[in-house]
């Protein structure tokens, strides 16, 4: 039944009415959500950019300064939604990110509500574009939140046809991509409705530059590899201007050990998502900076190919996830689920090495050796060995 409707939105929003793909790789930057949540202010923006320089994330590709939800205020009669006292000149803002060198980002709803109970775009979505332009917006995250409200209207008022409220949201995804590229601005557009309703078939065809498949992340082992786990076949739905978007990094936030953070950095970099950090910037340990600052994950996140990558073997808690890289490369992530670090003996045939392949271990940075096609290495418990392998 989908198909129908899904041939109407077919692959044709991804590239802004300038011209240029928005997101030709996994967008990377920092959001306001995972740490400050309701709480942000234009100071905290200010200093995630300027931590953003200072600490070399920055250098390191993160470049969108993406504010989240909680920023809006009202609507004046003439509809033009005001910021809340909390940010008092949002053009300003998003010039001081941009002196920086960065990007801005800001986020709404398809609905009359935000998830955060503020000013959404229903009936708006022209004019909230237009202004977003004005204030160098350069990032939408469009989070369906109250629209859920609509649609279960629908469904209400009309049982018998169960595409309608299908069609309500993916025709509310597209008068926003059509509004952003309407202003010719070149807009990262990411929508994020949870992974209902399979939004990686629809996602291209409503102008979305990256799509949320799956509900909230939260700093725990158990929801990141949760989510990790329901990833499994996005790998092809993802490519140049067009990326699935398993939610933003908890990384820094506390709540997972290094190892466990590796895991998560090393699993979105394989799955070729976004890398939107959620951490307070202005208090970053080593450790931290090093797992997000780490060139090579982030390189394999970035790869000219644009290919996504997927789980490709479960062995009782042990997995195996991989990815292709330009230069006929393959990243491989080999994770272990178990709590308790052990040595895996992990046999190269089986998972796709060919024989004489060179063997660089990422977070070990070093090369490694197999004895008689087998690699011997001690894995953490709920750690990863992040490999490269190249001819
Ligand atoms: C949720 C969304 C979160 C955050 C929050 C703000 O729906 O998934 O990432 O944006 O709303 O209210």
């Amino acid at each position: 039944m989908r198909v129908h409707v899904l041939t109407l939105v077919a692959l044709a929003g991804c590239i802004s009415a300038g011209g240029q793909m928005a997101a030709p790789r996994p967008p990377m930057g920092w959001n306001s959500w995972n740490h400050f949540a309701e709480h942000v202010t234009d100071a905290d923006v200010r200093s995630a950019a300027d931590a953003l320089v200072s600490t070399g994330m920055k250098d390191a590709g993160y470049i969108y300064v993406n504010m989240d939800d909680t920023w809006q205020g009202k609507r004046d009669s003439q509809g033009v939604l005001h910021p809340n006292e909390r940010f008092p000149d949002m053009k300003a803002l998003g010039d001081y990110v941009h002196s920086k060198g960065l990007k801005f980002g800001i986020y709404s709803s398809p609905g009359a509500k935000t998830c955060g109970g503020y000013a959404g775009s229903l009936g708006h979505e022209e004019q909230d574009a237009k202004m977003y332009a004005e204030w160098g917006v350069d990032y939408l995250k469009y989070d369906l939140c109250s629209m859920q409200d609509q649609m279960a209207d629908l469904r209400e008022a009309h049982p018998e046809s169960p595409m309608a409220e299908y069609e309500m949201m993916i025709g509310a995804f597209k008068k926003m991509g059509d509004a952003l590229k309407a202003t010719g601005r070149p807009i990262v557009y990411s929508l994020c409705q949870y992974g209902m309703d399979e939004p990686w078939r629809f996602g291209p065809g409503v102008g979305g530059s990256m799509w949320r498949t799956t509900d909230d992340i939260n700093d725990t082992y158990q929801r990141m590899m949760t989510i990790a786990y329901g990833q499994a076949g996005l790998g092809k739905y993802a490519g140049p201007g067009h990326w699935n978007d398993p939610d933003m990094l908890e990384v820094g936030n506390g709540g997972m050990n290094a190892d466990e953070y590796r895991t998560h950095m090393s699993l979105w970099a394989v799955m070729g998502a976004p890398l939107i950090a959620g951490n307070d910037l202005s208090k970053m340990s080593d450790v931290t900076k090093s797992i997000l600052m780490n060139r090579e994950v982030i390189a394999i996140d970035q790869d000219a190919l644009g290919k996504g990558g997927d789980r490709t073997l479960q062995l009782g808690d042990f997995s195996v996830w991989e990815r292709p890289l330009s230069g006929k490369r393959l990243a491989i992530a080999l994770v272990n689920v178990s709590v308790s670090g052990r040595d895996i003996p992990v046999n190269l045939a089986q998972i796709g090495v060919p024989k004489g392949a060179k063997i660089h271990d990422v977070w070990g940075n070093k090369e490694l050796r197999p004895v008689q096609g087998v690699l011997n290495e001690r894995f953490p418990g709920h750690g990863v060995i992040l490999l490269i392998v190249s001819e």
